[in-house]
């Protein structure tokens, strides 16, 4: 069940970041070429999302299943930078990162103005997937 998962959010994260890159690319290119925003807009903007959501829950089962996360997590873990790393800081940055996308999808798909609809999209995803990257074990991934 454990290493099952662990494979799984380790796989995952490939599918994120692809996820990520392509939906700020598109974003970036409808708002730099003045697109209108259409379906397939919100579409690809979603090849960014679900990957995402999905990740954060499997990551969030992770937690409970590995043993570098909740039963690692202790006042000497604090002194430890790797430990600190899964128990605290991985979690909760990661989770910022996925909010603040989910944010930028739910402004885009409120918004009325194609650019600011755009812009939502590729600005929000971009500090999301910053914060994603400053917090995944880059010591043992990939
Ligand atoms: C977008 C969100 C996330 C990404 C991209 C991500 C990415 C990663 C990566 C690349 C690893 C290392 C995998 C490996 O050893 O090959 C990892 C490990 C881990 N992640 Fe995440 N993660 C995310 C969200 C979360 C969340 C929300 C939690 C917990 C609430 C979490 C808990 C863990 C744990 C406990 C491990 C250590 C697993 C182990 O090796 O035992 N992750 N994550
Ligand atoms: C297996 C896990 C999940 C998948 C595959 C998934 C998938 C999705 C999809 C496809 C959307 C876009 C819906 C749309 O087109 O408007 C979405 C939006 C959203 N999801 Fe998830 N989700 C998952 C888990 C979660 C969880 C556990 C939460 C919260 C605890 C969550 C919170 C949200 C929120 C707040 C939105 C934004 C709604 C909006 O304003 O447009 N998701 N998710």
């Amino acid at each position: 069940m454990y290493i099952g998962f662990q494979h799984l959010h380790s796989f995952m994260t490939y599918l994120v970041l692809a996820g990520i890159i392509i939906s700020i690319s598109w974003a970036l290119k409808g708002y730099l070429t003045k697109q209108p925003f259409t379906d397939k807009d919100r579409k690809i903007a979603l090849l960014g999302l679900i990957p995402t959501h999905l990740q954060w829950v499997i990551g969030l089962v992770l937690y409970f299943l590995s043993p570098l996360g909740l039963t690692s997590l202790s006042g000497e873990a604090m002194q430890n930078s790797m430990l600190r790393l899964y128990t605290i800081e991985h979690p909760i940055m990661m989770i910022l990162g996925v909010v603040l996308i989910t944010a930028g999808f739910s402004k885009a798909k409120r918004a009325s103005d194609p650019k600011k609809q755009f812009m939502f999209i590729w600005a929000f995803y971009l500090v999301g997937l910053i914060l994603i990257l400053s917090r995944i074990p880059w010591v043992v991934w990939p």
